[in-house]
């Protein structure tokens, strides 16, 4: 059985993002309708499905595994999937991506079990903002958590903002000099059409990178970054100053030709692309033959056939990929 995943394309998949679950604490406006409905746990893997997932891929070549959510800090016994994944032989960076409402409390058991680098989301400074983008969220318990991190000595942790025109486009220059005051990274995103959300209109609402640049550049020397990352982010620093600026523009800048990465979600189907439905059960596989990993292995494998050459994301009319952003955690 080969040890490495390569898909028709001859892209070298690497990097595996795992959705612990679909549940959250917030409800932010671009990602989920504010009624949902969330799996019933029973339809989830258990903590030792996730294990066993990842072990099967980091024995196929993979080296850096993202967890993701929902919220993945609010699912019970969390720490233990970390320790357990962090001893993997042949994994290089296991890595989280989280709203940081627990984390004024998590982050340095976080750390201990094994947590590389932290991505936290912060799309507004200002509280009465952050609660509407949010809904729910509470900004000071996200602030607290943000400066956790950074005492509890994370490298590079990164904030990501998601832009949305007339809501938080007037904050991007405050979220930069928040994240060059605290020697941290931030990256910008452009909304993408995932679920049907009524809060907005997401074309009314579209700001772009290439926007957020120009009024950046009114207050910061911003340098094209040699950092090349295999992530979506193209980077820029900030003249004198330890902060990189990141965007994710999955409208205006396709990267589909580089992409190494595939997800899990929750209840173990695997996603070739973000913007795609092209999956595989994986639960089935697991629940079949307890105890034996090389069934998982090739339909692993098996399932590179099916990856797509790339997506193309449509903000007007109906999205086209009708699963929220919280089964994927991006
Ligand atoms: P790195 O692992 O450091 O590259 O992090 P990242 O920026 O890829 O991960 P993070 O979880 O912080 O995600 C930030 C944003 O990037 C989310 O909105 C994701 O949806 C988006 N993103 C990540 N991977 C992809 C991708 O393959 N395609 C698209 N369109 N967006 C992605
Ligand atoms: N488009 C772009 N980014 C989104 N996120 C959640 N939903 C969307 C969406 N529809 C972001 C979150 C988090 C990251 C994992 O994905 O803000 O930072
Ligand atoms: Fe929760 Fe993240 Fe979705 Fe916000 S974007 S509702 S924090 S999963």
């Amino acid at each position: 059985m080969s040890s490495q995943l390569i898909d028709k394309f001859n892209r070298k998949i690497t990097y595996m993002r795992m959705s612990v679950t679909d549940r959250c604490d917030f409800r932010c406006i671009y990602c989920m309708d504010e009624k949902m409905t969330f799996l019933p746990r029973k339809q989830l893997l258990n903590l030792e499905e996730l294990e066993w997932v990842g072990r099967a891929f980091v024995e196929l070549g993979v080296t850096k595994i993202r967890i993701t959510g929902g919220e993945p800090l609010v699912r019970k016994n969390i720490l233990h999937l970390f320790q357990r994944l962090g001893k993997l032989e042949g994994l290089k960076e296991l890595v989280l991506t989280t709203n940081g409402s627990q984390l004024f409390k998590m982050a340095d058991s976080l750390k201990e079990a094994g947590i590389k680098r932290i991505n936290i989301s912060l799309d507004s400074l200002k509280p009465e903002r952050f609660q509407k983008m949010t809904r729910i969220g509470k900004l000071d318990v996200v602030l607290r958590g943000i400066d956790a991190a950074i005492l509890a000595g994370f490298e590079r942790i990164k904030i990501n903002a998601v832009i949305l025109k007339n809501r938080n486009h007037e904050e991007v220059i405050d979220l930069v000099k928040f994240s060059i005051e605290r020697g941290i990274d931030i990256t910008f995103i452009e909304e993408m059409p995932l679920g049907l959300i009524n809060e907005h209109d997401r074309a009314e609402a579209f700001y772009s990178s290439l926007q957020i640049r120009q009024d950046l550049k009114k207050s910061f020397t911003l340098l094209e970054s040699t950092d090349i990352t295999a992530g979506p982010s193209r980077y820029y620093s900030v003249q004198n100053t330890d902060t990189r600026v990141g965007f994710i523009s999955p409208h205006t800048h396709n990267f589909c030709n580089t992409c190494n990465r595939v997800r899990v979600t929750t209840e173990g189907q695997l996603l070739l692309c973000l913007g795609k439905e092209n999956s595989v059960d994986l639960q089935s596989i697991i629940r079949d033959h307890p105890g034996d990993i090389m069934p998982l292995k090739a339909a692993i494998i098996k399932a590179m056939d099916i990856k797509p050459e790339g997506h193309n994301f449509e903000l007007v009319g109906q999205p086209q990929v009708l699963r929220y952003m919280n089964r994927t955690g991006g």
